[in-house]
């Protein structure tokens, strides 16, 4: 009976997250996932309402995410999960030449500082507990580089999965879970947005710019991008305890675009 109930039970009802990035995009579908959970959840973005489920800051800034960490635990009382979504890039295209000093630190900054600067503030109370799971939300472009606008965002996703493992090694002998979930395009609103744009650009519609966007990532073998609740479902997963013999691995969501083992 027992043995029966455990393989039932997902083990969130009840459980205490951080989702970084959740007012849109995958976050958003992430902070949705958990909530439908059972998960008390606090999330944070640079544009929003403060509120006792919201905190505004800059996670790109060290002030920023001692702002989140602060927050989650007086809010919380503690933390349990810790969903990773910020990431980006808003670099120019034009190649290696377009990126200055700047880009770098900012894509730096962004995609890896954040997370290592929030993990060092949130993880000690999750050590303390000797329970804990943290989700770092990579790209397939940390193996599958694109050379035009991201050379610095790739660079800064593979040293986030580099992190990311290391960590894993470190802490899971402690009860703390790390994985990385890593996703290729998934078509959010502001997917959509840029491909209205790339449209108006072209002189094409939205699925004539779409099918170019795909192409340009060699193809997406399903034939569409992913969803963000897809990715959501896979995060959700990803931190219950029926992943609990799952760390230091990598989660790719991409349709089928990396075209290597
Ligand atoms: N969408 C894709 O195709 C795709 C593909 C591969 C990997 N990813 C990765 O998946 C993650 C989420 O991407 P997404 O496309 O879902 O993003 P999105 O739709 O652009 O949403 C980004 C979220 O993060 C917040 N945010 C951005 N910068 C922030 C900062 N400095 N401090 C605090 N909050 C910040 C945004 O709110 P504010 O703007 O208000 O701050 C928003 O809530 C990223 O790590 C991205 O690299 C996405």
């Amino acid at each position: 009976m027992e043995t029966i109930k455990n393989e039932l039970s997902d083990g969130l009802q009840g459980k205490r997250a951080l989702v970084t990035g959740g007012t849109q995009g995958i976050g958003q579908a992430a902070v949705e996932r958990l909530t439908d959970a059972g998960v008390a959840v606090i999330t944070t973005a640079r544009n929003g309402e403060e509120g006792s489920r919201f905190v505004r800051a800059d996670i790109a800034t060290a002030d920023g995410v001692a702002k989140v960490a602060q927050a989650t635990l007086a809010a919380l009382g503690g933390v349990d999960i810790i969903v990773h979504v910020v990431g980006g890039s808003t670099a120019p295209a034009g190649g290696f030449a377009a990126l200055d000093d700047n880009e770098w630190q900012r894509a730096l900054d962004v995609n890896l500082l954040s997370a290592v600067r929030l993990d060092r503030l949130l993880l000690p109370t999750m050590l303390a507990q000797g329970f804990g799971v943290i989700v770092h939300v990579t790209s397939i472009q940390s193996r599958l580089p694109l050379p035009d606008a991201t050379l610095a965002y790739a660079a800064a996703k593979a040293a986030l999965a580099n992190y990311s493992k290391g960590l894993s090694k470190e802490v899971a002998p402690k009860g703390i879970r790390v994985v990385r979930v890593s996703p290729g395009w998934v078509e959010t609103e502001a997917a959509v947005g840029l491909v209205n744009k790339l449209a108006s650009d072209a002189g094409t519609d939205y699925e004539g710019a779409r099918e170019s966007l795909m192409k340009s990532l060699g193809g997406i073998p399903i034939g569409r991008p992913a969803k963000p609740i897809e990715v959501a479902d896979l995060i959700r997963f990803l931190v219950s305890e029926r992943a609990g013999s799952i760390t230091g691995t990598e989660y790719i969501i991409d349709g089928g675009t990396v075209p290597t083992v």
